[in-house]
């Protein structure tokens, strides 16, 4: 990925299938399976894994509706794109700035995730220090401007995978059925509850759509890097899920910062504990990285429209990156991590994404005739479901998010009327 400062007047298109499944993972797999299970535990039991399939079931839909719209217009800039050619400017704005939102809250959520594992290895030093020092070094890199490259990112990509791989084969072998018992403690509200939570953990299976002018033959690539990325997400999830469960029984998970860690810690390997720990460490950074790198772009590029004040757009005489975007998406981040928990830092930032999904459906309903990939139920299901996980979130998420909504649709309704 070139920084946004840096590019070249045309994109050269260099990534491929794997390139491009492969950053749909990196942004896919990080806190939401290493961390956000265990709040789900604590929610849902051990019918987490049913809200795990159903969250995974909703991603579909929607991933269809985006699949649909990266083809009809391989552009960059996602929905923000999709949603001003097919809806309205207005949408177009709210889908961008959403998405912005989303991922601030994002990048506190695997900042969190990162130090929780961190301190397993270092205890003595509190976990928002850490989540705040992990935040700054990565808006360092992405400030001074990283060419972060495509095989970097296959490189963590499958560090991560083959981690989460060892997990479950190690795992198996002491799994315990009897864990499993009582199932759904807390019902089917609780199991769907769980599910709008863990629908945090499938976030970013559109973010190739963000560089879909650096992607080889988009039209193809795109929809089948999509359902690639989410369909080995969701297998990898089951699996780790199920034998979390298996090994440490929900409450346990429940009861620990770092879940996955102490699920594997069960089988008495301090070894299989450090890699698993090594790989949560892994996993959160680098979707750490390709979030604060991914806001910027679009930060950048929503300036450059002046949908957002042309400071934003300005880039560094000497690192040539967008300075002032990663400057200011990276202090609001460091707020959100300071200001609130986990649990209500993943709400918010799965309230906002499925905001920006919803509106992703509408613009693929909008979809003229010869373009539809799909029948016009799909999007309907891919925008009912995101409104229907929406219900089942905390109401503090739901505030938070609406206040979020308010202040971008002033600033579009302030700035329309002063320009
Ligand atoms: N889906 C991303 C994660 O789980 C945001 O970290």
């Amino acid at each position: 990925m070139a920084d946004p400062g840096a590019r070249p007047p045309v994109l050269k298109r260099e990534i491929g299938l794997f390139g491009a499944t492969a950053l749909g993972i990196g942004a896919i797999i990080g806190s939401g399976i290493f961390i956000v299970t265990g709040i789900v535990a604590g929610i849902a039991g051990p019918a987490m894994i049913v809200s795990v399939i159903i969250a995974g079931i909703i991603a579909v839909f929607s991933a269809m509706s985006v699949a649909e719209l990266s083809a009809f217009l391989p552009r960059e800039g996602g929905t923000y794109v999709y949603a001003q050619k097919l809806i309205s400017p207005f949408a177009g704005f709210i889908a961008g700035w959403i998405w912005i939102f989303s991922n601030i809250f994002v990048g506190a959520a695997v900042s969190l995730g990162f130090a929780q594992y961190f301190v397993t290895l270092f205890p003595a030093v509190p976990v928002k220090i850490i989540a705040v020092v992990i935040c700054l070094v990565f808006i360092s890199i992405n400030y001074i401007g990283l060419k972060e490259s495509v095989l970097f990112n296959n490189l963590l990509v499958t560090a991560k995978v083959l981690i989460l791989l060892f997990f479950v084969a190690f795992g198996l072998g002491f799994f315990r059925p009897g864990n499993f018992v009582p199932l759904a403690p807390a019902g089917p509200v609780g199991v769907l509850s769980g599910a709008a939570l863990i629908f945090f953990a499938y976030t970013g299976f559109a973010r190739v759509t963000l560089m879909a002018e650096e992607v080889k033959d988009p039209e193809k690539t795109m929809p089948w890097s999509i359902y690639l990325a989410l369909g080995i997400s969701t297998g990898i999830y089951l699996l780790v899920s199920v034998v979390a469960v298996g090994l440490a029984g929900a409450p346990a998970l429940a009861h620990s910062g770092s879940p996955l860690a102490a699920a594997i810690g069960i089988t008495g390997s301090s070894g299989a504990v450090l890699v698993i720990t090594l790989g949560a460490m892994i996993a959160t950074a680098s979707v750490l990285l390709t979030t604060i790198m991914g806001i910027s772009r679009i930060v950048f590029s929503m300036a450059r429209s002046q949908d957002l004040p042309p400071l934003l757009g300005r880039i560094h005489p000497r690192f040539s990156t967008p300075h002032y975007a990663v400057a200011i998406t990276g202090a609001c981040m460091i707020a959100a991590l300071l200001l609130a928990d986990l649990a209500l830092v993943v709400a918010v930032g799965t309230f906002a994404m499925l905001v920006y999904y919803l509106i992703a459906n509408i613009a693929a309903l909008r979809l003229p005739r010869e373009h539809l990939r799909y029948p016009p139920w799909v999007p309907v299901i891919g925008a009912l479901s995101c409104i229907g996980l929406i219900a089942f979130l905390s109401p503090g998420s739901w505030v938070i998010g609406c206040i979020g909504l308010l202040i971008g649709g002033t600033w579009f309704f302030l700035r329309k009327k002063t320009s």
